[in-house]
């Protein structure tokens, strides 16, 4: 499967898809990383790893739909069939949804709809919340809403600190978003032979 990730910042996420790829983890490519942001240093990770790379923002064009008929005008030219969003920092507009409604996932850092929005870790270590974790989700026009795919929980001990739990949630990310690729793929192949076969009869 052919995947193009968009990410604004540093793009740990993106670099452990790429990895999982590399390790032959995940049955995929990544066709295309956009990043809104010309100074992210996921842009770096991009160049290490050699994989295309595009940036610009839409401060390059005149309104938000241009903007997004540009990004659109790149994935199909490069056939991106799923968009991963991994740190992406804007709101996806009707352009790029209309065209890839149930093809865009994002991941996000607590259990939503808990704690949504920019600040989802420490907004739940500030609210002592005994839990949080980890959400996948389809994109929809909303901030983190859309429909779950998978989660995953964590206990926020006495011992934690923001830094701690920081990172216990970005481990799990790490993990979490190949395996959940993973399994997207496989379903879907699976769906194709189903497809198939019900064609034959
Ligand atoms: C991650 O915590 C992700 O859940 C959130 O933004 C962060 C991106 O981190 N949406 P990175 O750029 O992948 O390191």
């Amino acid at each position: 499967m052919k995947l193009a990730v968009f990410a604004s910042g540093s793009g740990s996420n993106f670099q452990a898809i790429a990895e999982a790829i590399q390790k032959g983890q995940l049955e995929a490519e990544i066709g295309l990383l956009f990043c809104d942001k010309k100074t992210a240093y996921v842009l770096q990770r991009a160049a290490a790893l050699q994989i295309p790379a595009v940036t610009f923002s839409p401060k390059d064009f005149p309104s938000k739909v241009q903007y997004e008929q540009e990004i659109l005008r790149l994935l199909e030219e490069n056939e991106i069939e799923l968009v991963v969003l991994a740190g992406y920092m804007r709101i996806i507009g009707a352009t790029l949804l209309a065209r890839f409604a149930n093809r865009m996932i994002n991941i996000h850092p607590s259990l939503l709809p808990a704690f949504p929005g920019i600040h989802g870790i420490q907004d739940a270590f500030e609210a002592g919340v005994a839990e949080t974790g980890v959400t996948i989700h389809y994109v929809d026009a909303g901030v983190d809403t859309g429909p779950i795919i998978a989660q995953e929980k964590i206990n926020i001990t006495t011992e934690d600190t923001l830094a701690t739990l920081t990172e216990k949630i970005h481990t799990i990310e790490h993990r979490l978003y190949p395996t959940v690729l993973q399994k997207l793929i496989t379903t879907q192949k699976e769906r194709a032979i189903d497809d198939e076969k019900k064609s034959l009869n």
